[in-house]
């Protein structure tokens, strides 16, 4: 037996264009992100700067368009000076965040190599809890001023005679929460992100700034810390942050497939407010989103918790990805799809090994977790313009969160490819979703290919062992009639129909 769900998409009702920014990652120094994951000299697959070829080839065929570096918790302590210069009279510190001993092999100009090799752009976040002003000023000179300066030309004596041209500056990371270095309050944090705004911009007018927002909807400061950082920075920043991890260490599974119902009610508050601080202040300016942490994370909280502190690249957060987390994330791909207007820049948190879709063993393979492939379908084929999704599905309740649909859907429309791509994830977890999908406006369609990711074990993982356990296929049985496509969504299943345009 199988519940009907139907989808009606129109060209025309669009909600905005998919910046490419919204596949971003993240890589920061924690755990084997960098060491032993981007990064691995003498590893086989390792070019002659140290970078592993393989993992690289990964997030190639992700098509990541940015990441952001070097953190996360790890920046708010970080002296980006530390990295720069010849290797070996870099310092070794104790980097405070996570307990690690932080060898600095890796800095600025590396990872800009790295990125570039990966085909990706830097967003590069400053440290606002132990540094300030004069660093942010100092190291926006150091990458993207061309020369003739203190900094621009320190650049050009360590061999990049171009700047770097980073474009995406965070204004420091996470500063609501407690447990971040120089935490501050919502009047602090807006102070120091307005003065360094100023004159990061006055370095460099052309880049763009994210101010940070809450670390978690549910921080007991949130829309008080929002309201007030943004009467501080509106005019000065031009993305406001946002920051998501869901779990299910209860085991509850209805009720994990149904958070990315709270992440859209996330994005909708924020969006809110910052609509009500332009109101407030008779702005012209429209804030942006920036949804610069994303992902499931829980799994590794108790392993991590046995780890003896001071190593250096020692196995933190590494996640085993399941089938379940891939429906999750698919879903949370959607929530980013259907708020497209708003959020322009979003980063998977993280890209290897760390909560990530690329896991890699030291001196060993490199693969893909479960969440690689609707992260990878997303890339791939969600660019273009994001499409109103009007949907009728069947609900569920669970004890958190009621009404949650079983059907879950966006469309996009690349018109310059003359493609439109429908992603569909059935959160049922016994029956079959009969999918029906109006698309009246495009006339004829024909069928690309329905990919689906299932699996009859929603615990099953990639390991080394088996790095295919789960890996989408092109078996879907989605049918084209003109403009109506029909298919059977399998049980807790991720869809992606793509649609030719035209005859
Ligand atoms: O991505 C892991 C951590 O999660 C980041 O360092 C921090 O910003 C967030 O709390």
């Amino acid at each position: 037996m199988s519940i009907p769900a139907k989808m009606i998409v129109d060209k025309d009702f669009v909600i905005g264009q998919v910046d490419d920014r919204l596949y971003g990652s993240f890589i920061e120094h924690l755990g084997r992100a960098v060491y032993g994951g981007i990064y691995e000299p003498g590893h086989p697959e390792a070019d002659e700067r140290g970078f592993r070829r393989d993992v690289l080839r990964l997030v190639r065929e992700l098509r990541v368009p940015i990441v952001r570096y070097p953190g996360g918790n790890f920046v708010s302590g970080y002296d980006w000076k530390d990295g720069i210069g010849p290797v070996e009279d870099r310092p070794k510190r104790l980097e405070l965040a996570w307990r690690t001993v932080e060898p600095n092999l890796v800095g600025l100009n590396e990872f800009a190599d790295w990125a570039k090799a990966a085909d990706a752009e830097v967003m590069w976040a400053i440290n606002l809890g132990t540094q300030g002003v004069e660093d942010a000023r100092n190291v926006v000179e150091y990458a993207n001023h061309p020369s003739g300066s203190y900094w621009s030309d320190l650049r050009v004596k360590h061999g990049y005679k171009e700047p770097h041209k980073i474009k995406t500056w965070c204004l420091g990371n996470e500063m609501d929460g407690p447990w971040q270095i120089g935490h501050k309050t919502a009047d602090e944090y807006g102070r120091i992100a307005l003065e360094s705004a100023k004159v990061m911009k006055w370095v460099d007018p052309s880049i763009e700034l994210v101010a940070c927002g809450s670390s978690a909807l549910g921080m007991k400061t949130f829309a008080d810390w929002e309201a007030t950082v943004l009467d501080h920075t509106y005019e000065h920043v031009d993305f406001l942050s946002l920051h998501t991890y869901y779990g299910n260490a209860e085991g509850d599974t209805p009720t994990f497939l149904a958070r990315s119902l709270q992440m859209d009610e996330f994005i909708d508050s924020v969006a809110a407010i910052c609509d009500y601080v332009k109101a407030k202040k008779r702005s012209k300016k429209k804030m942006l989103l920036s949804f610069d942490e994303w992902n499931v994370w829980f799994h590794s909280h108790a392993q991590d918790k046995k780890l003896d502190p001071w190593q250096i690249a020692p196995p933190q957060l590494e996640d085993v990805y399941t089938m379940e987390d891939a429906l999750v994330v698919g879903c949370m791909l959607i929530s980013l799809l259907k708020h497209a207007d708003r959020v322009k820049i979003a980063c998977l948190a993280q890209l290897v090994n760390v909560i990530a879709p690329i896991m890699t063993q030291n001196g060993g393979p490199a693969w893909a977790q479960t969440i690689y492939y609707p992260y990878l379908h997303a890339s791939l084929y969600g660019r273009g313009a994001a499409l109103v999704p009007l949907v009728t599905s069947e609900k569920y309740d669970t004890k958190d969160i009621t009404d949650v649909p079983y059907l879950e859907s966006v469309a996009v429309y690349n018109e310059a490819a003359g493609e439109a791509t429908i992603f569909a994830v059935n959160r049922h977890l016994d029956q079959a979703l009969a999918f029906e999908a109006d698309l009246r406006s495009f006339g004829e369609c024909r069928l690309i290919e329905h990919l689906v990711l299932e699996h009859d074990d929603l615990q099953a993982v990639n390991t080394a062992a088996a790095p295919d356990a789960v890996k989408p296929h092109a078996r879907g049985d989605a049918s084209v009639d003109g403009a109506r496509v029909s298919a059977s969504l399998g049980k807790a299943s991720w869809n992606v129909i793509r649609l030719r345009i035209g005859k």
